[in-house]
């Protein structure tokens, strides 16, 4: 089963990723060797996804002490630079509190900056992957065999540093030899369902049917779905959701039909410091996004556009959370206050 590897590093210490902009039409690799050159690239969602976006960061952040020279005050402002790209997903400023909570004991024991940091953003990857598998896991056994599943946006490898979360379950029971088909919301306005989820799951050899977003309810009325298994940006202590907007109104469209609505995510991407889902941020981006595509005007011009990136589902539209470390109701998740 091919499954893409969005990032990696070179062989000198720069951080390679996949640009996910070109997708699917191309298939490049950029090479990115400052900390501006990551920012820049999570900001644009060269490499996006909530998990991958930690990943991209902590690797990044090695990119401060490259020389070998640099002080803690460097790695605290790169820290801050990277941490300033998108504010909804919380793995980003896990894994940038990681990284710097590393080099202040790496600073006072007197160790090697660069190798603690290299250390650091390798375990947060390699505990990525293994918690993407662990969902794998629970989902499948969740799921228990055939399916035909709903997604919304990606929250696949691209969007990690292993198999993904929401497509977790999909590629472990791919690989058990279960019938397992996916159903891909386009996801507007980036097409991160139809660009990047059909892309890899066409790679795995898993079928994937597109449909544009205005047609999941019909798709759920027709009672094909098994269930519908969406990733997070991040998970406030009770149990509200914030992931790709679209989300919530495919929340209420499963409830409304009794199909299953499943959130995948690992532990990381659970904030128990945020209450509520109203004390998330939602990151709005540019008006651009909406009213035209790669250069073509999808809105006149004097039309005003509102683009919020996410939205929140409440937990209470959530029939359970599959995490690494097992599956929980919503309000369980965080674990007691
Ligand atoms: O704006 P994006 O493409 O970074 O949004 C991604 C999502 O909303 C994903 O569903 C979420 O990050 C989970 S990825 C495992």
């Amino acid at each position: 089963m091919a499954i893409p590897h969005p990032i990696d590093w070179t062989a000198d210490g720069a951080v390679r990723i996949l640009d996910q902009t070109l997708l699917p039409d191309a298939e490049r690799y950029l090479d990115l060797d400052t900390v501006d050159a990551v920012a820049e690239a999570i900001r644009t969602l060269r490499v996006r996804g909530a998990p991958l976006i930690g990943i991209a960061a902590a690797m990044g952040l090695t990119l401060a002490v490259r020389g070998g020279s640099a002080s803690l005050d460097a790695v605290c402002a790169a820290s801050r630079l990277l941490g300033a790209t998108r504010p909804t997903a919380v793995n980003l400023h896990w894994a940038l509190a990681r990284m710097e909570r590393r080099a202040s004991l790496a600073v006072a024991a007197g160790d090697n900056l660069a190798q603690a940091l290299r250390q650091e953003a390798d375990a947060i990857w390699d505990e990525d992957r293994a918690m993407c598998a662990r969902i794998g896991a629970a989902g499948a056994a969740l799921i228990g065999g055939d399916a035909l599943i709903l997604t919304h946006c990606n929250a696949g490898a691209l969007a990690t540093g292993g198999m993904g979360t929401a497509l977790a379950p999909v590629y472990t029971l791919h690989q058990a030899g279960r019938r397992v088909a996916v159903v891909a919301d386009e996801t507007r306005p980036l097409l991160q369902g139809s660009r990047l989820t059909a892309w890899e799951l066409t790679r795995a050899g898993v079928p994937v049917t597109v449909i544009t977003d205005n047609m999941a309810a019909s798709r759920l009325r027709r009672g094909d779905i098994t269930c519908v298994i969406v990733g997070a940006d991040r998970i406030a202590a009770n149990g509200d959701v914030a992931n790709k907007i679209g989300t919530y109104g495919l929340a209420l469209a499963a409830r409304a039909h009794g199909v299953p609505f499943y959130v995948a995510a690992p532990t990381s991407t659970v904030d128990s410091a945020t209450p509520d889902g109203g004390h998330i941020p939602i990151e709005e981006r540019a008006a651009a996004e909406v009213a035209g595509w790669r250069g073509h005007p999808a809105a006149p011009p004097e039309a005003t556009v509102w683009n919020p990136a996410f939205d929140v589902t409440p937990g209470e539209l959530v029939t359970a959370i599959i995490t690494d470390r097992g599956v929980f109701a919503p309000r369980d998740v965080a674990g007691p206050a």
